[in-house]
């Protein structure tokens, strides 16, 4: 192995290349410059898909167009519909693997599907990003044994994507919280997800390509797949008065508590608080059934950091504020690919722009000098 070769379990610690699009520190947490706080506050989803896409902050008149531009490409095609109808019924089909199927299925009615230029991959971004949230809609209805609930032009995306799930329109208040969690999940750096995406962009492959990689690697419960798991844990601890023994078992089992944990952050997740807060004081306002979920988490986060100074990410808050709204667990994951095309997208495009083929070594640990 050459000199200068660094040995890295999981690339830990491993600066793989540069990017412009977001900065993840434990000082900050930085989207094109922008702290994320100050975008939580001040922003809208469209906003800041428009800044990871574009680069910049939208003035009126070019947020006005990008939106129009995103409405104008909600409605899927009938036969992706059909698609969405087939594969949401399968016996073995997790909702995020009929994303990913009809994404890629997406691809092959794409006139810019093989065109890596800019422009084109910038017009692929706007359409994934606004066909992604109606997938997720559909395929939420047809679960449901409901009529397919078209999108509607007059709500903005996070309460289109609540309303086409339900086929109710949301709150503000509801609308505003997805809308939030959709900015927090919007991107993050060379994420696992987002690095799978840069590595098949990288040998010069699609973006269509590229996305259905990066919607895969994000299923993973380690990574994106954490937001459904962490409910999932939450509902077995069930009270309370669980929780002591639940979490005494997990450590005697060293049991990965979901939700818990980042290989970046190591002092808690920016994101985490911003979420929880917003999700517990709706289920403040809803009452003591939904408040029960926040008490079991805030006791587990709290033995969490007493007994093992390992924090919540942003899938934890994710996960209670999504249950008392009533969202479906296993939709979780895909809404978190709802938001984080737009930084896929952001990174594809960035990779093609200044591309370099992606390929580490390994240390082999195998045989070597036998006869055949
Ligand atoms: C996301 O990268 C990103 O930016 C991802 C993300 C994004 O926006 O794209 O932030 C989104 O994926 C957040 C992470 C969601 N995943 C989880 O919540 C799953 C549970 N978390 C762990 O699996 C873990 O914390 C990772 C995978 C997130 C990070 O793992 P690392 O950096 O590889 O660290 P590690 O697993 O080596 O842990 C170090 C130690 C270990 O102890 P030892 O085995 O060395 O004795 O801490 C322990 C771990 O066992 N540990 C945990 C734990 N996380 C770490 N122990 C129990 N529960 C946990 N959650």
């Amino acid at each position: 192995m050459s000199a200068q070769a660094t040995k890295s379990e999981g690339l830990a610690g491993i600066i793989a290349g540069q990017s412009a699009v977001c900065s993840v520190e434990q000082g900050g947490l930085y989207y094109r410059g922008y702290e994320i706080h100050d975008l939580a506050e001040n922003a809208t989803f469209e906003e800041v898909a428009y800044l990871l896409l574009i680069g910049d902050k939208p003035s009126g008149a070019e947020l006005e167009k990008f939106k129009k531009q995103m409405i104008e490409a909600r409605a899927l095609p009938d036969h992706a519909v059909e698609l969405v109808k087939k594969v949401a019924k399968a016996p073995a089909v997790h909702p995020m693997d009929a994303l990913r199927t009809v994404v890629s299925y997406l691809a092959h009615f794409d006139p810019d599907c093989q065109d890596n230029s800019k422009e084109a991959e910038l017009r692929k971004s706007i359409r994934l990003t606004a066909q992604i949230a109606t997938i997720i809609g559909h395929m939420q209805n047809v679960i449901d044994g409901r009529d397919i609930v078209k999108p509607d032009p007059a709500l903005g995306h996070a309460a289109n994507l609540l309303y086409m799930m339900r086929g109710a329109k949301p709150t503000e208040e509801e609308a505003h919280i997805i809308d939030v969690s959709l900015i927090l999940y919007a991107e993050h750096d060379f994420n696992a997800s987002t690095f799978t995406g840069r590595v098949i962009a990288g040998t010069l492959s699609d973006m269509h390509g590229a996305v259905t990689g990066a919607i895969a690697a994000l299923k993973g419960p380690l990574h994106g797949g954490a937001n459904e798991a962490a409910m999932e844990m939450i509902q077995e601890v069930g009270s309370v008065d669980n929780v002591e023994p639940f979490m005494k078992n997990a450590f005697a089992t060293k049991r990965k508590i979901m939700g818990f944990g980042h290989r970046v952050y190591k002092e808690g997740d920016h994101r985490a608080a911003i979420l929880h807060n917003l999700g517990r004081a709706y289920a403040d306002k809803k009452g003591k059934e939904a408040v029960k979920w926040f008490e079991i988490g805030e006791k587990v986060q709290k033995i969490m950091a007493d007994e093992k100074k390992i924090y919540a990410n942003v899938d934890f808050p994710c996960g209670m504020t999504y249950f008392v709204m009533g969202i479906p667990v296993p939709q979780y994951t895909p809404i978190f690919v709802a938001s984080r095309i737009t930084g896929w997208a952001a990174h594809i495009i960035e990779q093609h722009e200044n591309n370099k083929l992606i390929r580490p070594l390994s240390e082999y640990t195998g045989p070597s000098g036998l006869k055949w």
